[in-house]
């Protein structure tokens, strides 16, 4: 399995459709919202798509109950505009990745209705009575004819396909072989071909790790997505694929390109950015070391296999802005853009859009108030829309116009950051990295391919570092580089280059 060469080079834009555009004046985001806004994606630099669900869906979790995987729902427009985005985005080298849910279907899909009267069918997991639990996995009793309990994914609405189980303990407890499994297999990798032959460039795989049940090294998971990728790798082996696994040793192995570093508590990227006193605020107690044991096993685990990815945030996260102010920010984003793996930057988050305390709306609950409007301009309803009842509320705290006029602003500086990464070929995905010890505890110090060297400092001292043969690159804060010597005040950082005549020598 080789990773596509352009992944080493992608700066991904994570697009939620109901929120970014609307080009039709219905209220609601939609898929030629996208294509007209390409311009914002090109001014920063961005070279990837990741587009949020768009299919049939009744959206009791806003588009990841699918009742048809291969009809686009009405409310982002038709197969025209996909061709059109997916055209325009082409033409200007961005890459387009769709959201693929192998796990589950709404309970609204054909599939799952189908086997709720037939007892034969073995697609979705079903108990082999109405009474009794199922084997500590979440179940829903009482609401069809069959005599039997049915598995969910994550929602009541979200019934799991069958892809088997590892552990098998009852006789309803069917094996990776099962008819129902080898069927679902099938389906997957059909889907994927239908959109893949309209010329989308990949897949974001929703709970990829989720496929068979009972299953704690996922050895069999892992065997199932072999099995997938075999029937589609031969008509597609360009395209990426894109994990939310959060364990890249067990993802890149099932023949993911990269899997994302997740929000979980203890695991590392919680503790840089939404952890209740995170490494990226100034005065937090985390110190890098804290951060470099829980990332470097992953780091070491993976790092000639495929990609470990950073992301500012996702629909499913509360927003970086939530947690951090704008200095730990463009710290942050320093530190994002120029680490291993595939940056993944969620709309919004490059003019630092927050959370809102909103009431629940398809599905979001608390993950609500990081799904509104994309804020563009100071005119009514933030410029997202004409018409007054928008998908969410409409904020205006921050918009895209401002930023964009304002060249100290995130939105500049995560431009100027992703320039870097586009020119410098040490700081690709797939380069080299170290971490640099420096006597404070609250610098982030690497280095990267071709000797590049980043310096963050999120301590509340003044430090400085002996850097011969270095050229300053990028500064943010203040750093300085004089006589040798690299001066980082509180809250800066600095991006060096090797001068011509040290490297590859330094
Ligand atoms: C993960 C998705 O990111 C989330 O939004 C969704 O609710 C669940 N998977 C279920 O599909």
């Amino acid at each position: 399995m080789k990773t596509p060469e352009w992944l080493n080079t992608a700066v991904f834009y994570q697009i939620y459709p109901q929120s970014f555009y609307d080009s039709n004046g219905d209220g609601i985001g939609d898929l030629n919202g996208i294509t007209e806004k390409l311009d914002h994606l090109t001014y920063l630099g961005i070279n990837a798509i990741w587009l949020n669900p768009i299919y049939h869906s009744p959206f009791k979790d806003a588009g990841y109950d699918i009742t048809d995987h291969t009809r686009i729902a009405a409310r982002y427009g038709t197969e025209t505009d996909l061709t059109t985005l997916i055209d325009a985005c082409h033409q200007r080298n961005i890459k387009i990745t769709l959201d693929l849910v192998p796990g589950h279907t709404s309970e609204q899909h054909p599939w799952f209705i189908h086997s709720t009267t037939n007892p034969d069918c073995d697609r979705y997991i079903w108990t082999d009575h109405w009474f009794g639990d199922a084997d500590g996995l979440p179940y829903i009793a009482g609401e069809t004819p069959r005599n039997g309990n049915y598995i969910i994914n994550f929602f009541k609405c979200q019934p799991a396909l069958n892809y088997g189980f590892g552990r098998r303990r009852h006789a309803w407890q069917k094996p990776s072989t099962s008819q129902g499994a080898e069927t679902n297999r099938q389906a997957i990798a059909d889907i994927m071909k239908h959109w893949l032959d309209k010329g989308i460039d990949g897949f974001r795989v929703d709970m990829a790790d989720s496929l068979v049940k009972h299953d704690p090294d996922k050895k069999e998971t892992i065997r199932t997505w072999h099995n997938i990728f075999n029937r589609i790798r031969p008509h597609h082996p360009n395209a990426a694929y894109i994990a939310e696994w959060g364990n890249p040793a067990q993802s890149l192995k099932a023949g993911f390109h990269t899997d994302f570093y997740l929000d979980w508590p203890g695991n590392g990227y919680n503790l840089l950015v939404r952890d209740k006193h995170p490494y990226f605020a100034p005065n937090s107690p985390h110190t890098t070391q804290d951060f470099i044991n829980l990332y470097l096993p992953h780091y070491n685990a993976t790092r000639d296999k495929g990609h470990f990815s950073l992301i500012s945030g996702n629909h499913d996260t509360t927003r970086l802005a939530h947690h951090l102010d704008e200095t730990s920010q463009h710290l942050y984003y320093t530190f994002q853009l120029t680490m291993p793996g595939v940056p993944f930057i969620y709309y919004g988050d490059e003019i630092a859009m927050t959370w809102h305390n909103l009431p629940t709306h398809e599905g979001g609950y608390t993950r609500t108030g990081s799904r509104t409007p994309m804020q563009w301009t100071t005119n009514t309803n933030a410029g997202f829309s004409t018409n007054p009842n928008t998908y969410l509320p409409t904020y205006t705290n921050t918009n895209v116009e401002t930023h964009r006029n304002n060249p100290h602003s995130l939105l500049n500086h995560i431009r100027t950051l992703i320039h870097h990464r586009h020119t410098q070929p040490g700081l690709h995905a797939h380069q080299p990295l170290t971490f640099i010890p420096t006597p404070n505890p609250r610098i982030m110090a690497y280095r990267r391919g071709e000797g590049i060297e980043v310096y963050i400092n999120v301590s509340t001292q003044n430090t400085t570092l002996p850097s011969g043969g270095t050229t300053l690159i990028h500064t943010y804060g203040g750093a300085t580089l004089t006589d040798n010597q690299l001066t980082l005040p509180p809250m800066s950082a600095a991006i060096l280059k090797p001068t011509q005549e040290s490297y590859p020598h330094k």
